[in-house]
């Protein structure tokens, strides 16, 4: 089987990324471009990112998951503990983060150290998912290997069961991860492959260094 994908190729030609015109600040401008995306209404789920962890078994592996608060101090999103990007974490806090937000031409690609937020924020945002999501937290034993889809499927009935007409509890294998940025790289995609790419690098606290990449 052979497919050429040689003839794709796409100029892009709707936006400019110039020194003068960002913020210092580079979730300010995370925010705008955040923003812009919503706004555009051409991409599904603009807070679907990569996340990138270094695996116990020496490998980086990726994989989609939504992010579901950022503020100046990082980037949030939840998962389960134990899960395979869990116990990366667990072993080696250095992350990935990215985003493709295909029509807006942008990417942005952050470097950071992910760590567990406090339980009572997680508590909070467990409680404000659909009961169909909370149990969906308890029946899964993430990334484990299992046996058929019928498992998970008598289990989450057993736990409906169980469940009815009472609170559906966080566990403590569930929760929110912070990714704190140490860099944060804005590309947006220029005719002629000059694409502009526009790296901050945190210095000191709250005191980022902005420097321009070639493409
Ligand atoms: C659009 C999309 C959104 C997802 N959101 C999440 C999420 O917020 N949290 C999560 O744990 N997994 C999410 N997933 C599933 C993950 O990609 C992944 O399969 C899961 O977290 C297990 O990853 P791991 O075995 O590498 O730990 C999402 C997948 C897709 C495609």
């Amino acid at each position: 089987m052979q497919k050429d994908l040689g003839d794709y190729r796409k100029s892009y030609e709707k936006s400019a990324l110039l020194e003068g015109t960002i913020s210092e600040n580079p979730m300010e401008l995370f925010q705008k471009w955040f923003h812009e995306t919503e706004a555009s209404e051409g991409v599904d789920e603009p807070n679907a990112m990569t996340v990138s962890t270094i695996g116990l078994d020496g490998f980086p592996k990726s994989r989609v998951v939504l992010l579901k608060k950022f503020t100046y101090e990082g980037f949030i999103f939840y998962t389960n503990y134990n899960s395979e990007k869990g116990k990366a974490i667990a072993a080696n806090p250095n992350v990935c983060v990215s985003f493709f937000w295909p029509n807006m031409e942008r990417q942005v690609i952050i470097k950071g150290k992910a760590e567990k937020i406090a339980k009572n924020l997680s508590d909070g945002y467990f409680e404000s998912r659909p009961d169909g999501s909370k149990l969906g937290a308890l029946v899964s034993d993430q990334s484990s290997v299992i046996p058929s889809r019928e498992i998970l499927e008598t289990k989450l009935k057993a736990l409906e069961r169980e469940y009815e007409n009472k609170e559906i509890l966080r566990p403590e294998h569930w929760g929110g991860y912070l990714v704190r940025p140490q860099s944060i790289e804005f590309w947006q995609g220029r005719p002629n492959r000059l694409h502009d790419r526009i790296r901050y690098v945190l210095v000191d606290q709250l005191d980022w260094k902005m420097e321009r990449l070639a493409p």
